[in-house]
């Protein structure tokens, strides 16, 4: 019996976040990009923003320019305009998710659409292969209708944002790096046993509860990350109060990482040519 088992990935560390300022002054909560989780290759950062007082995020995130990744907006709460140096722009609503290649580089902003009431959400970025730094930028932009719902036995809940995930598939396509992005909502006592490739790195995220995550049912508070160790299977649960989490999980790159603020290069050399474009306006 046991050899036909999948194996179920393990916790193999929990990092806390950290308080973090980014933009014009948006207060934030650092998940992934600090000290002390500097990265789960292909992910080079993970911010939660959550405030109901404007004065926390009401600057916003004024033009700026981004090149050599992806970045990730996944709104829960709140409204958040966005713009850019090529005429796009959109309103990122509760629900929606905008997964922005940046590739050879953009120069965007993102304003909230409010000056009080709850805003949160979250950025992600998702590191580029070397070979596709230099892309033409694409952006996915995902209204909330457009994001299916798998419902899970006993209740749980999980909106796949990328990948597939219990026969339902992601509207978000294309990336490299093959990411499975969940949000999960998982009342006290459900378990949700999701499939992955080994190889990938995994990681899970709850903002809502604790988690409780592997076979050792190991407690995830919320604000942590548990990082996952090699395996077949993600089993995640809610605590006593139930949860709700990001699963994330794509293909590591295992390639040289220079970064330099809103650029994410190979070398240290790209990094000073990335400056010099953005500075001669070839973004
Ligand atoms: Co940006």
């Amino acid at each position: 019996m046991r050899d036909d088992a999948m194996s179920v990935r393990p916790v193999a560390r929990i990092a806390r976040g950290v308080a973090a300022s980014d933009g014009a002054g948006v207060k934030l909560h650092r998940v992934i990009g600090n000290p002390a989780l500097p990265e789960v290759d292909p992910f080079l950062l993970l911010d939660e923003f959550r405030s109901a007082d404007g004065a926390d995020y009401v600057a916003g995130f004024p033009d700026h320019p981004h090149r050599g990744f992806e970045t990730v907006t996944y709104m829960l709460a709140g409204r958040m305009r966005h713009g850019d140096n090529r005429g796009n722009s959109g309103l990122l609503t509760p629900g929606s998710v905008q997964w922005m290649t940046a590739g050879r580089g953009i120069v965007h902003s993102e304003m909230p659409e409010q000056e009080n009431g709850l805003m949160w959400g979250f950025q992600l970025w998702v590191n580029l292969p070397a070979r596709d730094k230099m892309i033409a930028p694409r952006y996915q932009d995902i209204a909330p209708d457009r994001v299916p719902e798998a419902a899970l036995p006993g209740g749980g809940k999980a909106r796949v944002l990328a990948g597939a995930f219990a026969g339902v598939i992601g509207p978000v396509e294309g990336i490299v790096t093959e990411p499975l992005l969940l949000d999960l909502a998982l009342p006290a006592g459900v378990r949700a046993a999701v499939p992955m490739p080994r190889g990938h790195s995994v990681f899970v995220y709850p903002f809502e509860g604790d988690a409780v995550v592997g076979e050792a049912n190991a407690n995830v508070p919320r604000g942590s990350a548990a990082v996952l160790g090699e395996g077949e299977i993600a089993l995640l649960g809610g605590g006593n109060a139930g949860a709700r989490m990001l699963l994330a999980a794509a293909r590591p790159l295992a390639e040289p990482v220079a970064r330099y603020g809103p650029f994410v290069m190979n070398t240290q050399a790209e990094l000073r040519q990335a400056v010099a474009d953005f500075q001669a306006g070839r973004f």
